[in-house]
């Protein structure tokens, strides 16, 4: 029998975060400190496992569900568990106090790993008895169907706490990755920080329409990107490989970098350009069906993923 998992928190990230458990054959059991939230999340999950039986990412919507349990307090959803997914508000004071509710109510063997995007462990986790059980478990949304999982120690989290939520993620489909110590937007948030802060700059200095900026993406480097990253497509598209790559484009990419020596802030004119032309393109009232048409062809390109993986055989 699987031990339970919990999950602290049932907004849009901690209902994603019990697919995944669930969907593995965990139980699952959520806990939302906001009773409206606790009444209606499972109607949510539902019509997600519904889409994702449709897509045939899923045998049963019926069975994942039955695994899925919503607790009243966190003493009930905590009982028994060797994990726990906390996936609260993002803000230091909130997730502090949650940690500490957490580390008073978890035996001192359960690991407990955060959803935090960039507020690292150490700044709510310093003064807790078991803060060596604490880390930083960051997904992508929708976790159910993006699988990657950022594994960030403090300085005082034991290796082998980071290496169980490694085997965890590992077992239930989710790919870990590991960030060696702290660093602000941790390695997925700095590299799409880095794409979009250029795409801002290219924008504003007339370079280019933010339409043809994302066409670059999703027509161009992006279908690479859904099946390999960075490094491994330039020790591709050099004969000898990636030294090769390096040598004959490494003094390109150290002028564009040059180019780029002062970051500015985001400021309100370009967002607001930027904003206009989104607008027109898809309007306000279009932004929720275009959500669900992305998480759509997400559903899709996991679908095409896993048949291509059988067909290719990797
Ligand atoms: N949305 C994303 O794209 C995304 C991606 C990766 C990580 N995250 C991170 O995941 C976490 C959750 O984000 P979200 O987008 O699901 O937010 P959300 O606002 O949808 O959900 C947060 C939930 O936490 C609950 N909550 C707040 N304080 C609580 C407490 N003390 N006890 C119990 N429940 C409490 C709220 O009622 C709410 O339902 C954040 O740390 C966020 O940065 C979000």
């Amino acid at each position: 029998m699987t031990t339970p998992v919990a999950v602290v928190g049932a907004g849009l990230v901690g209902a994603g975060w019990s697919i995944v458990f669930a969907r593995a054959g965990y139980p699952v059991r959520i806990y939302d400190g906001d009773a409206g939230i606790r009444s209606n999340v499972m109607a949510g999950i539902r019509t997600n496992l519904e889409d994702l039986q449709s897509f045939e990412l899923i045998e049963s919507a019926d069975s994942v569900l039955g695994r899925i349990t919503v607790c009243d307090t966190l003493e009930d959803a905590v009982d028994g568990v060797s994990y726990v997914q906390e996936s609260v508000f993002e803000t230091i004071p909130v997730k502090t106090e949650i940690t500490a509710a957490l580390d008073a109510a978890c035996a001192l063997d359960v690991v407990i790993g955060s959803s935090s995007s960039g507020i690292p462990a150490s700044a709510f986790t310093e003064n807790l008895q078991g803060r060596q059980r604490c880390l930083i478990a960051h997904p992508v949304n929708p976790p159910y169907l993006v699988p990657l999982v950022e594994l960030v120690p403090a300085p005082w989290t034991d290796p082998a706490a980071v290496q169980s939520v490694h085997d965890l993620m590992t077992a239930v489909g989710q790919s870990p990755i590991h960030v060696a110590r702290e660093v602000d937007g941790f390695v997925l948030n700095r590299l799409q920080g880095a794409l979009l802060n250029e795409a801002w700059a290219l924008f504003e200095e007339g370079y280019a329409s933010a339409e043809d900026i994302d066409k670059t993406v999703s027509e161009g480097l992006g279908l690479r990107w859904s099946f390999m990253g960075p490094f491994e497509t330039i020790d591709l598209n050099a004969p000898g490989g990636v030294a090769d790559y390096a040598a004959r484009l490494a003094p390109l990419y150290h002028t564009v970098a040059q180019s780029r020596t002062a970051p500015k802030p985001w400021g309100d004119d370009l967002i607001g350009n930027v904003e206009a032309e989104r607008r027109t393109d898809l309007p306000e009232q279009d932004l929720a069906s275009r959500r669900e048409w992305r998480d759509r062809r997400l559903m899709a390109l996991a679908a095409h993923k896993n048949k291509a993986s059988k067909a290719i055989g990797d």
